[in-house]
């Protein structure tokens, strides 16, 4: 029997033919995310599950999937959507894709701090409702980023490139001090970092220790004038005690692609804060890093049913869905 490969949604059509000489691809043919009682149904019956970041495969769905299948691949470098103690308890193998998607998120990072420190999109709309009168000296003045401190919360593959950017724009890069990785640049303890971050950049994954790790207490101790730029995960940040920061004018704005609820609605106060640029969860969306992200699920699922180790596998991150 050819093997029965799960996609729980359209990708590059590159990997949809390269996942079909794999073997019988079940799709999820609809442009939107597969409803998970479809998910449960169909996990019962596939040797291998390529996944998107908006699948929750928690204990249940592995469960159900426990009898044939080898491998969840997710088409993303963040599996905080995967329960993967109990994957690994079942034996099923759990991966990602990192690297490929590194430079395209380091770019997207830039593109919102950019964005935000100059008031790009204030200015635009205030162009499209017809207010350009006449040039003023004090016009949509932003905050100049050269000579500016850069803080980079979480040291990994996605950090690094950001960070690698930063002379370019001629900022100083300050790291916050993690106790359980290295890191060359320089790293500074927590009340020293938000005392001297004018731009603090998230890069962690979403795990229990991350989850509102940006809290009340962060937003009381970083400067008035700095902007928080998130293209990690939602929950790392408390979005409420976001909102009450922002309102209470503890920072000066944020940018936003990620968020605890995702789709979140365009009415949502933080969509519609006048001090947030809120963004759909776009950080690796280009064409060339999508389609790779796309290939390299593709190659984690080739080595699983063949019975080699995947490049990309992932390891239990202390405790369930993060
Ligand atoms: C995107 O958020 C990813 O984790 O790849
Ligand atoms: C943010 O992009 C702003 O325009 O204020």
């Amino acid at each position: 029997m050819p093997h029965r490969i799960l996609l729980t949604r359209q990708i590059h059509p590159d990997a949809m033919d390269a996942l079909a000489r794999l073997g019988s691809v079940r799709l999820w043919p609809e442009p939107r995310p597969i409803p998970p009682n479809v998910l449960l149904a169909w996990i019962r019956e596939a040797d291998a599950c390529l996944s998107m970041l908006t699948d929750r495969i928690d204990g249940k769905v592995l469960e159900a999937g426990a009898a044939n299948l080898r491998i969840v691949s997710n088409m993303a470098v963040g599996f905080d959507n995967i329960d993967v103690s109990s994957a690994s308890q079942k034996n099923i193998l759990v991966t990602n894709t990192p690297d490929v998607l590194t430079e395209a998120t380091a770019e997207l990072t830039w593109a919102l701090m950019l964005t935000t420190a100059r008031r790009v999109i204030s200015a635009r709309e205030s162009l499209l409702r017809g207010e350009w009168g006449d040039w003023a000296p004090d016009g949509f003045l932003g905050t100049e980023l050269w000579g500016k401190t850069l803080g980079i919360v979480g040291w990994g593959r996605i950090g690094e490139a950001v960070a690698r950017r930063a002379s370019a724009f001629g900022m100083r890069v300050i790291v916050l001090e993690n106790k359980s990785r290295g890191s060359k640049t320089d790293t500074l303890p927590l009340p020293e970092f938000l005392a001297q971050a004018d731009v603090i950049s998230l890069h962690v994954p979403l795990t229990p220790a991350t989850r509102k790790m940006v809290d009340a207490s962060w937003f009381q101790r970083m400067k008035p004038s700095a902007f928080v730029i998130n293209t990690a995960r939602g929950p790392v940040i408390d979005s409420a005690a976001l909102l009450d920061a922002l309102n209470a004018g503890h920072l000066a704005g944020a940018a936003l692609d990620v968020f605890e609820q995702e789709p979140l609605p365009g009415d949502d106060p933080l969509a519609t804060h006048p001090r947030v640029l809120a963004t759909p969860h776009i950080g690796s969306a280009t064409a060339e890093t999508r389609r790779a992200m796309a290939l390299r699920a593709v190659e984690n699922i080739a080595a699983a049913l063949s019975g080699r180790r995947p490049p990309d596998l992932v390891e239990p991150r202390g405790g369930g869905t993060a």
